[in-house]
């Protein structure tokens, strides 16, 4: 407390135990999915309602919470986000052309299980896509390269596997839920605001700007702002060019957030686009930045599998769900309050903190208190580096 940034090594249930109740305005958080993800032990289970038990405790009513989740597993957390007394206020979808499948092609399942050896080489690949910045990438100490040098890519001999060729498992991740919830308020918005502080979201903040102006032009055409029927007007407000000006200024900010976001390769795919907020998949330059100087380890991408060959890059950070500082930025900026007249910050907790990303976002978005809380010791000294070491302030997207 009384710091700007904090990162508590340790069991979320348990540090928040020890927090006192009411103390934070918000929450961001990217908790475990429960899907094992790449094996790693923490990620075994959705947290139970148990741990969001406290998060309410410790939340002031009407804080908003933002929680990512896996498409699997996403009504897990939802129901026990619910049972634990939090209200369900929307679900937000990031859409994004980045996700690789993680296929198990079955014919060479049943060609392994079978013992059987690939012969007929039809042609040889060398690369997979870096999930990050979708660069082709050759994946060093990729198993399985020829005297080539290269992948070979190999048809299955006529056998009970050929029946399978073409036969997967799974489909192509395209998106990634995200849920909001609050704490139920304190009598109404406006009480629980005056009271508490909290129980907004910023819309002017968080409006997506204009393509162009033509985008402006028809954006107000069609909400009729600039050429109001009378009937937009009720009782005695004046129909005039002065009453209009303020919805024209709040117009000119942008357009109203939506519960979409979307990458730039979505984009072309979807008509008028611009209504939605674009992020793209963190970079390797942004999950490294503030860690240059420190271990290098081999990052097992498990998303970028291609047909069997796991990704492997050599990279400062390793953490294997980094999420995009554009992204916590925008949710971060979405749950902040307006400023207290009697100086007293505004905090903002973030349970499961990962290396750091939503706490980043949380500080770009100009949270005054932003406490982050991580179980392994090494990805809380990375999430350190990379706030206090990353320049976080000179990298903020407008
Ligand atoms: C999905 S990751 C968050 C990664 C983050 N989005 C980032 O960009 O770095 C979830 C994190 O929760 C941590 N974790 C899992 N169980 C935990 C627990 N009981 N208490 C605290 N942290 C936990 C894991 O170590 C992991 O780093």
């Amino acid at each position: 407390v009384g710091k700007p940034w904090e990162i508590v090594v340790g069991d979320v249930r348990r540090v928040l135990r020890d927090m006192p109740s009411e103390s934070f305005d918000a929450c961001l958080s990217d908790p475990p999915y429960g899907i094992s993800f790449g094996g790693n032990r923490w990620d075994y289970n959705i947290p139970s309602a148990n741990v969001w038990v406290e998060l309410l405790r410790v939340l002031k009513p009407g804080a908003y919470a933002m929680l990512f989740g896996g498409t699997r597993t996403f009504h897990r957390l939802m129901v026990a986000v619910e049972d634990a007394g939090f209200l369900p206020v929307d679900t937000c979808l990031w859409m994004h052309g980045k996700g690789f499948p993680k296929n198990l092609d079955l014919s060479k399942a049943i060609d392994h299980r079978l013992g059987a050896k690939r012969t007929n080489v039809v042609g040889h690949k060398n690369a997979g896509l870096d999930r990050g910045s979708g660069a082709s990438v050759d994946f060093q100490g990729s198993k399985g390269r020829d005297e080539t040098g290269l992948i070979p890519v190999m048809t299955p001999a006529p056998s009970q596997a050929s029946l399978w060729d073409g036969q997967g498992t799974a489909l192509k991740p395209s998106w990634e839920p995200i849920m909001l919830a609050c704490k139920p308020r304190d009598g109404t918005y406006a009480e629980n605001a005056l009271k508490h502080g909290c129980g907004g979201l910023a819309i002017d903040a968080s409006r997506i700007s204009y393509a162009s102006a033509e985008d402006q032009a028809a954006a107000a055409a069609a909400q009729r702002l600039l050429d109001p029927a009378p009937s937009m007007f009720l009782g005695d407000q004046p129909n005039s060019a002065a009453s209009l000006q303020p919805y024209l200024d709040k117009q000119s900010l942008g357009r109203w957030p939506a519960n979409l976001l979307i990458d730039e390769e979505v984009a072309p795919m979807l008509n008028g686009a611009s209504r939605f907020y674009y992020v793209t998949k963190a970079s390797r330059e942004e999950r490294d930045r503030g860690l240059e100087g420190t271990a290098i380890a081999e990052r097992t991408d498990t998303e970028a599998l291609g047909d069997g060959g796991r990704g492997k890059s050599n990279v400062h950070n390793d953490h294997p769900t980094i999420k995009p500082l554009d992204l916590c930025r925008y949710f971060a900026r979405l749950l902040l309050p307006p400023p207290r007249a009697d100086g007293r910050p505004r905090r903002i907790v973030i349970p499961y903190a990962g290396s750091g990303s939503e706490c980043i976002g949380a500080l770009q978005a100009g949270w005054d208190e932003v406490v982050g809380i991580e179980l392994d010791p090494k990805h809380a000294e990375k999430a350190r580096l990379r706030i206090s070491k990353g320049k976080i302030l000179q990298h903020v997207k407008k």
